[in-house]
């Protein structure tokens, strides 16, 4: 039985990948030192998958401890590394914070399999990387643009981390450029736990509609685009978390000629703020009150996956539509306190 490490993995993406992983049979360890999440996620985890895998309360940054972890693992096959900072405002803020924890701990992972080259890595990056692209569908060999806060430059320099590393030393692994993961998991045992007032647009209607937030402030509706609201490629979570697995699998299988490669996570099909609210509405039957407000500053007004190199090189493609995204975004909302 291969064991996984799975860092960050009481996060969003990362519970959800955690639930597949045990499901295919994989020995799944998680490590989360809680800084943007809770440790009762580890309960939905073991109820949906019948176990309970390890958890380990660590900061993956501190050099000592990631080593004194890994060590302690053994004979680890490999590892998916979610353990990151990923608010963009926050970034702007705390750029230092940003680069101390997202840059120290990926380079920690990467002394492991410098060590140890045979341990295979799936690093989560973002669509960030392109900015404004300058075509759509955005492939993975569009130029990757100025990142546009700390947070998109984590995930730029990460890839590039990852490159040199793997260079030098041998080893093998995979970035995954999610577009933007939404929805939870069908039991609604864990889902997406935004801390604070969320800035993302689906845990923003979902607490609105719950009655914990005003009204959604819809940012910009003069933009070039068929109603003027910004266009994003929404892929549910599940969907995410499958891609992690196959691309693990296909690192195990040592498929590939190079060293990194890196995949869309996308739908493929872009959806317009506008076309989000009303699909929550028809998804629900919750009645959302929402307000056009000025543009945010930072947006992209376009970005959806080109899907063929995923599919092609990881057999995956996104199944579940943004209705039942929607659907099952609010089935996990009802069950958090204060709903
Ligand atoms: C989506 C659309 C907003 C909130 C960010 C990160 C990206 C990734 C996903 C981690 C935009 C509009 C939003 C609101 C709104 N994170 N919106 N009212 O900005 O595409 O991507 O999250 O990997 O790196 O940049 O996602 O959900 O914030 O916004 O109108 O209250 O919804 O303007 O058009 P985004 P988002």
């Amino acid at each position: 039985m291969k064991t996984v490490l799975v860092t960050g993995g009481l996060g969003f993406i990362g519970s959800h990948t955690a639930v597949e992983l045990l499901g295919r049979g994989y020995r799944v360890v998680l490590a989360d030192n809680l800084s943007n999440t809770r440790a009762d996620v580890l309960d939905g985890i073991a109820s949906i998958a019948g176990q309970r895998p390890t958890w380990a309360n660590v900061d993956l940054a501190d050099p000592v401890a990631c080593r004194a972890l890994l060590q302690g693992l053994g004979d680890l096959a490999g590892i998916v590394h979610f353990a990151a900072h990923k608010a963009v405002g926050e970034s702007v803020q705390k750029p230092l914070a940003y680069y101390r924890n997202n840059f120290g701990s990926l380079v920690n992972l990467l002394d492991h399999l410098a060590e140890r080259p045979a341990c295979r890595l799936i690093f989560s990056s973002s669509c960030t990387v392109y900015g404004q692209a300058d075509s759509l569908p955005i492939r993975e060999d569009a130029p990757v643009k100025p990142a546009e806060s700390p947070y998109g430059n984590t995930k730029q320099v990460g890839e590039e981390i990852l490159r040199d590393g793997a260079r030098a030393h041998g080893f093998r692994a995979i970035a995954l450029r999610y577009f933007n993961p939404i929805g939870a998991h069908p039991t609604a045992r864990i889902g997406e736990l935004p801390l604070g007032v969320p800035q993302n647009l689906v845990p923003f209607i979902t607490q609105s509609a719950a009655g914990l937030r005003g009204p959604l402030k819809v940012f910009g509706n003069d933009y070039p685009t068929r109603d003027g609201t910004c266009v994003r490629d929404y892929i549910h979570v599940v969907d995410v978390a499958l891609a992690h697995v196959y691309a693990l699998e296909r690192l195990f299988a040592g498929k590939g000629a190079d060293p990194v490669e890196t995949f869309n996570l996308g739908t493929g099909a872009g959806s317009t703020v506008l076309e989000v609210i009303h699909a929550f509405e028809r998804a629900t039957g919750a009645k959302l009150q929402w307000e056009f407000a000025p543009r945010r500053p930072g947006d992209v007004v376009a970005a959806y996956a080109d899907t063929q190199k995923a599919a092609a090189g990881l057999g995956w493609r996104a199944e579940r539509t943004l209705d039942q995204c929607m659907a099952d975004a609010w089935r996990w909302q009802q069950t958090l306190p204060g709903k």
